[in-house]
């Protein structure tokens, strides 16, 4: 199976759920590893040099791959592939849609964050991709409940798909993430409890789609 995450904008936290899905379907006994298509960051590249460093586990398979298409070669050797992709991924981006189960598009909770991230939704729909697979996610997400309902009915309104739980903007999870950990693996239960339901839920999201395909 393959997830894309895509983006428009850079930081909008693609790698930081690039990684927590990656640790948690690990865990949970997949085999999977982190295409990282952003050469220019490599952003999931350096993470897993901390990583291995600081000796954790589970190990997470991570490769820098150049092209879309030599990252997804690799797709049949493991249970997941995740895509984490650059921003203004452009044509890459609609290869990386098309060979995806599923698309996920994180955005924060601001219009400068959900319009571009909307208008590449349109492209890729455009080009062909089945809206069903395109999936926003709220991630480094801050704000009041007011703010979560204002965003997601702006979403609903552009007929956009938008996951339940939030990935929250935390300074443990930045924290985390320097020393080589996923937002599930900070020392903090109920950071590591809401994030673990992201990641489910997207895993439920996958399968359901799976499910549609076939
Ligand atoms: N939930 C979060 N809480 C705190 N910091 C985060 C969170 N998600 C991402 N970050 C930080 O924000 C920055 C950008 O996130 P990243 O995942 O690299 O974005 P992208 O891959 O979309 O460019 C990184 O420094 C990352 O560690
Ligand atoms: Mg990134």
């Amino acid at each position: 199976m393959i997830i894309s995450l895509i983006s428009q904008k850079g930081g909008v936290g693609k790698s930081a759920l690039a990684r927590l899905l990656a640790v948690e379907v690990t865990k949970a006994g997949w085999t999977a590893k982190i295409a990282d298509l952003d050469p220019a960051q490599g952003t999931s590249t350096k993470w897993k040099a901390r990583r291995d460093s600081a000796g954790l586990q589970p190990d997470v398979a991570v490769e820098k791959f150049r092209t879309v298409d030599r990252a997804l070669k690799e797709a049949d050797r493991y249970d997941l592939l995740i895509l984490d992709g650059p921003a203004h991924a452009e044509q890459g981006g609609k290869v990386m849609a098309r060979a995806s189960d599923l698309v996920v598009m994180p955005t924060g909770y601001s219009l400068d964050d959900m319009e571009p991230q909307i208008e590449a939704a349109y492209e890729l729909e455009e080009a062909g991709i089945d809206p069903a697979s395109i999936l926003f996610v709220f991630c480094r997400a801050k704000g009041s409940d007011a703010e979560d309902k204002a965003a997601r009915s702006y979403l609903r309104k552009a007929r956009m798909s938008v996951l339940d739980p939030v990935f929250p903007e935390l300074a443990s999870i930045r924290q985390g993430h320097a020393e080589g950990r996923a937002a599930s693996e900070v020392p903090f239960t109920k950071v590591q409890e809401k994030v673990i339901e992201v990641a489910q839920e997207i895993v439920d999201q996958l399968m359901k789609r799976r499910k549609e395909a076939a």
